[in-house]
């Protein structure tokens, strides 16, 4: 049996029709550079998530810059995040000029944690002119950018708390997360990306909605920064060819706003099957006495938040012997990957940053042990129960007992 990481094909079929007469539609319109296709894809994205705004753009990464763009953060400032996480979280942050500051992760979450984002403000951080905080480096600290990693939000309320008392914004990175649910103390379930000032989509097709091609969406509270982020995503101009503003080019395809359009009624039934799947994976790996010999992902608002509490964009897992393991999938047709396996402090174009290894043990650590297995909504009992066994027959567990 072969099971790939991921197949899109049998999503693609189900709405191959209705894709291709829309696709077909914007052929003969030709109008192909915003207009009504994004908008409506907008609103359905800003209803969806329950944010005030919602601007297409090009990439979940020119997502994450435009928004620092439209914080104006630059030269001299710094913006917090983690280290385990894609690239983009962190060269966005780069790009901008600004400085990357790593707070490390939480084990089992793979979230920043919390308790380290506290401990480094109140005992690393200076205070500057103006009361401004100033980084470890002397550089004056602009926004916070947490991660909701592989579809599990990050503990929003203890992050916004910090964040309000240090007058930060904060700018979550839900490139991983579109639909999942955090359950806010504040009352009603939040949804990812709505929580903070902005919150950032990626629509790269391997997302639980994937676009056919690149494609991002930034979401904020705030109606200024709200035409901000519209006038940087088209170069800065408010009125054509008039330039109160540097930006660029960072607008969606109207191709992809269409067809994602098209897609967004099913992600919640996709998430709902990814997240039947982990089940599916709890169980048979329980059954085959490997629960102990694995780490899980944590379900950490299952009961608490609505159903969303985790939309498995991966289903990653903790193995001794990874790479071992990951041959021995291979060899019997099994697909995985690792994300990520150096993390981003250590990364060559970050050595000016001067991080060392052990300076972010648990990214560092996630980093040489994590996989992720197959997890995508058309797979079968059958083809799970078969990565279970393979899984249960890897030599290694023997080596390593
Ligand atoms: C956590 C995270 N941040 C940012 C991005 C960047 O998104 P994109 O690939 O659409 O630029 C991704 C997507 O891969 C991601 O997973």
């Amino acid at each position: 049996m072969r099971v790939p990481l991921l197949d899109l094909q049998l999503q693609y079929q189900s709405l191959k029709p209705a894709i291709s007469a829309e696709v077909a539609a914007i052929m003969d319109s030709q109008q192909f550079i915003l207009g009504p296709k994004v908008e409506a894809f907008e609103n359905a994205v800003r209803e969806y998530t329950g944010a005030n705004h919602a601007v297409g753009v090009s990439s979940g990464t020119d997502a994450l810059l435009v928004a620092l763009m439209a914080l104006g953060i630059g030269p001299g400032d710094a913006v917090i995040t983690s280290p385990y996480t894609f690239f983009g979280t962190a060269g966005s942050i780069a790009r901008t000029g600004a400085e990357p500051v790593f707070i490390d992760i939480e084990p089992d979450s793979f979230n920043l944690s919390v308790k380290k984002l506290a401990a480094y403000l109140s005992t690393e951080c200076k205070t500057g002119p103006g009361g401004s905080l100033l980084s470890r480096s002397g550089k004056r600290l602009r926004a916070i950018m947490p991660v909701h990693l592989f579809g599990l939000c990050c503990a929003m309320d203890e992050i916004q708390e910090i964040a309000r008392t240090h007058g930060l914004p904060v700018i979550e990175d839900a490139a991983q997360a579109l639909g999942a649910v955090y359950p806010s103390k504040a009352g009603a379930d939040s949804r990812a990306g709505a929580m903070g000032e902005f919150g950032c989509f990626s629509f790269f097709p391997s997302k639980n909605l994937g676009a056919f091609g690149d494609a991002g969406m930034v979401v904020c509270r705030d109606d200024a920064m709200a035409a901000k982020l519209r006038a940087l995503r088209n170069h800065g101009m408010e009125q054509r060819y008039y330039h109160s503003m540097i930006g660029g080019n960072f607008r969606i395809d109207a191709l992809q706003a269409a067809i994602l359009n098209i897609k967004l009624p099913s992600l919640d039934g996709w998430s709902a099957a990814r997240r039947r799947n982990a089940r599916i994976y709890r169980e048979e790996f329980a059954r085959r006495g490997l629960d102990g010999k694995l780490g899980l992902p944590v379900e950490t608002y299952a009961g608490a938040a609505d159903e969303n509490h985790h939309i498995y964009n991966q289903f990653v897992i903790r193995a001794p012997r990874r790479d071992e393991l990951i041959a021995h999938l291979a060899k019997n047709g099994v697909g995985s990957a690792i994300y990520y396996p150096v993390p981003l402090h250590l990364q060559e174009c970050f050595s000016s940053l001067g991080c060392r290894p052990g300076d972010f043990p648990e990214s560092e650590k996630a980093a040489s042990e994590t996989l992720a297995l197959p997890i995508y909504p058309e797979l079968t009992p059958e083809q799970l129960r078969y990565v279970a066994d393979v899984i249960a027959g890897f030599p290694g567990f023997l080596i390593g007992e």
